[in-house]
């Protein structure tokens, strides 16, 4: 991959949320190729040591160790995020890749919408906690998180962020997450100026992988629509490399080190959507978030 040719990432550690599918496991792919030790986090431990070792087999050099993590799921971040802080450095590279779209209605163990409570509330919670110990290394240090232009569809209710008193839109949830994805990346990356800490927001184009599960579901009919989209909008596809470069690049790049907060396309700098703008709404929104986080944490005591 060009985003990554060059790059010497030996003695830094990254962290990749949802390494073990898709744009992730390139990302991953690309991170270690460099030399990074990289932490693949990923729901199942097991998903995730199929990739590790594949990687491995395929000659990749850097370490890569797999722990699980499940955003939907506060209990999980914490326990994770503590035992990254007692064994790990930094991370020197955030990226929040994870993310599931277009379900039906269905909630976190905390009892968030699914695609804003792991898109946006899942992702928060775990760059809350890593951030001390990523500006601690007082080093550069990166936070990437893979939004979409889905965001372009969205907008965020700040009164009814989990549709308890609308109509649940799948498309809307999940451009509403996609949405929060930027406006949190902009909000972080101006309380975190003149920092060591720098922020990136990307869509990675659109790829052909297992994110439109909810989209085509898992009936003959529903493979044979996928099999017939992929077909016919195959010139279009990026392959899962393609879309990784966008990571790498925000994550790497000496380029955009002057650059903190801004949204990347095809590994270029892009306008996101006014809404994606709206440095009010961004810190309503981050205000609201710490709220609910801190109630729903208090409730399970972390
Ligand atoms: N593919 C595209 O065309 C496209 C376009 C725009 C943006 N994106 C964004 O790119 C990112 C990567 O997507 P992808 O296309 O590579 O899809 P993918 O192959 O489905 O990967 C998504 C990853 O997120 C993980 N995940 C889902 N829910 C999780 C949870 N509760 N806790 C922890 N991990 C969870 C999945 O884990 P499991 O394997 O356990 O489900 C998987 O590892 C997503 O943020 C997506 O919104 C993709």
């Amino acid at each position: 991959m060009d985003a990554i040719e060059g790059v010497d990432l030996t003695g830094k550690t990254s962290v990749v949320t949802g390494g073990n599918s898709g744009i992730g496991v390139e990302t991953v792919r690309a991170l270690a190729s460099a030399g990074s030790r990289v932490i693949l986090t990923s729901r199942s431990v097991e998903a995730g040591e199929k990739v590790a070792q594949q990687l491995k087999a395929d000659g990749v050099k850097g370490d890569i160790i797999v722990k699980q993590l499940d955003l939907a799921d506060l209990q999980s971040i914490r326990r994770f995020s503590k035992a990254f802080k007692a064994e790990e450095r930094g991370p020197d590279l955030l990226i929040l890749n994870a993310g599931v779209m277009a379900c039906p209605l269905s909630h976190t163990k905390d009892g968030f919408e699914m695609q804003i409570g792991t898109n946006h509330f899942g992702h928060f919670a775990l760059t809350r906690d890593l951030l001390p110990s990523m500006k601690a290394l007082k080093t550069p240090a990166r936070v990437v998180a893979v939004s979409s232009r889905a965001h372009e569809m969205g907008s965020i209710s700040l009164e009814d962020l989990h549709y308890r008193n609308r109509a649940y839109s799948a498309w809307g949830s999940y451009g509403q997450s996609k949405l929060a994805n930027i406006l949190v990346a902009k909000e972080l990356a101006k309380r975190t100026e003149g920092s060591n800490v720098k922020v990136y927001t990307l869509h990675p184009g659109v790829i052909n992988t297992p994110l439109g599960r909810h989209v085509y579901g898992e009936s003959y009919l529903g493979s044979a629509v996928k099999l017939a989209v992929g077909i016919l909008a195959w010139p279009w596809f990026k392959s899962p490399a393609q879309g990784a470069a966008t990571s790498i690049t925000a994550a790497v790049s000496p380029d955009l080190e002057a650059h903190s907060g801004v949204y990347l396309h095809d590994s270029q700098i892009k306008e996101p959507s006014k809404s994606a703008q709206d440095m009010e709404m961004a810190a309503e929104l981050w205000a609201e978030t710490e709220k609910q986080l801190a109630e729903a944490e208090k409730k399970l005591n972390l």
